[in-house]
This record gives C-alpha cells, sequence and structure tokens, in this order.
C-alpha cells in the first residue's frame, strides 16, 4: 500500500517534470515564427527611412542578421538601442527600436504574424535565424 502511493506519488512529480518542459519548449521560438505585427513592419519602416536609411543598406542587415544567427533576438534589440543612431544612441522611443526590427525582420523574408514583438515579452527567448 505505502509502495503504491509512492510510485503514484513519483510518476505524478515525473508528469510535471515533463509537463515543465514542453512549457519550455513550446515557448522557445525563432524570428520565422510570426513574432511580430504588420503593423509593427510599417511603423518601423517610418522610423527607418527617417533615421537608419541614410547609412545602412538592407545587405548590411542581412550580413548582421547572419553574424547574430541563433541569439536571442533582444541582444540585438539592445545592440541596436544602445548604439543607433550613430550619431544620436538612443535618441528612438523603446517602441521605435521594436518597429525597426520588425521592419528590418520583414525586410529580410521573416513573416508577420498575431504575435506583437515586446522587449518585455518573451523577446529573449525568440531566436535570430540567418536570413
Ligand atoms: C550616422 C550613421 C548611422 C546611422 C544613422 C545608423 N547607423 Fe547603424 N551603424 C553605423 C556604424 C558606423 C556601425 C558600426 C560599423 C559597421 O558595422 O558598419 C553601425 C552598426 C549597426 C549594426 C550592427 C551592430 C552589430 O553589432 O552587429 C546594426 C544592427 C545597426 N547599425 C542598425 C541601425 C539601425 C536599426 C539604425 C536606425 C535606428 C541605424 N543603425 C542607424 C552607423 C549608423
Amino acid at each position: 500500500m505505502k509502495y503504491t502511493v509512492k510510485v503514484i506519488a513519483s510518476s505524478a512529480y515525473l508528469l510535471m517534470f515533463l509537463l515543465a518542459g514542453q512549457v519550455i519548449v513550446a515557448q522557445d521560438r525563432t524570428v520565422n515564427d510570426g513574432i511580430f505585427t504588420e503593423a509593427q513592419v510599417n511603423a518601423g519602416e517610418v522610423v527607418y527611412d527617417a533615421s537608419c536609411k541614410t547609412c545602412h543598406n538592407m545587405r548590411f542587415y542581412r550580413d548582421t542578421l547572419k553574424s547574430w544567427n541563433n541569439q536571442p533576438l533582444i541582444y540585438l534589440w539592445e545592440t541596436i538601442m544602445g548604439t543607433m543612431p550613430a550619431d544620436n544612441p538612443g535618441s528612438l522611443l523603446l517602441e521605435e527600436y521594436t518597429d525597426v526590427i520588425a521592419y528590418i525582420l520583414s525586410e529580410n523574408g521573416f513573416p508577420a504574424g498575431d504575435m506583437k514583438l515586446d522587449p518585455d515579452n518573451g523577446m529573449d527567448v525568440i531566436h535570430i535565424l540567418s536570413p
């Protein structure tokens, strides 16, 4: 009798462990999973044309994404926010930095979707892929 209880308890524990593992897997995404909206792309294009276009072309971002392959997207967001635009770093709103990343991803062939890109919500588990 005691033995049975123990087995049931440890099976339940194992099940919880497995379920917890699946939650982590489910949260892990890539830039190919529709992690920004079309509205963010449109807003990002305006920011890009005004603040980024003069110094970089899309070829540059393609190479950047390649070199950031597999890194969490939040690192790129932090880097851009901390260093860009090079003539006035940190001058944009946090939302504008987020939108411009959505635009850059979209221009490099990654799809828009239902999820709104948000640095405070899961951007650390979204991984960059080489375009
Ligand atoms: C005044 C010129 C200028 C402007 C405007 C500018 N950049 Fe840059 N950017 C640079 C320079 C210079 C570098 C570093 C040298 C390089 O890699 O070419 C750089 C590097 C980068 C990198 C590479 C970072 C890395 O570590 O891999 C990214 C991404 C980037 N810029 C994005 C942006 C975005 C997004 C904007 C608009 C918000 C922007 N830049 C505006 C000049 C500029």
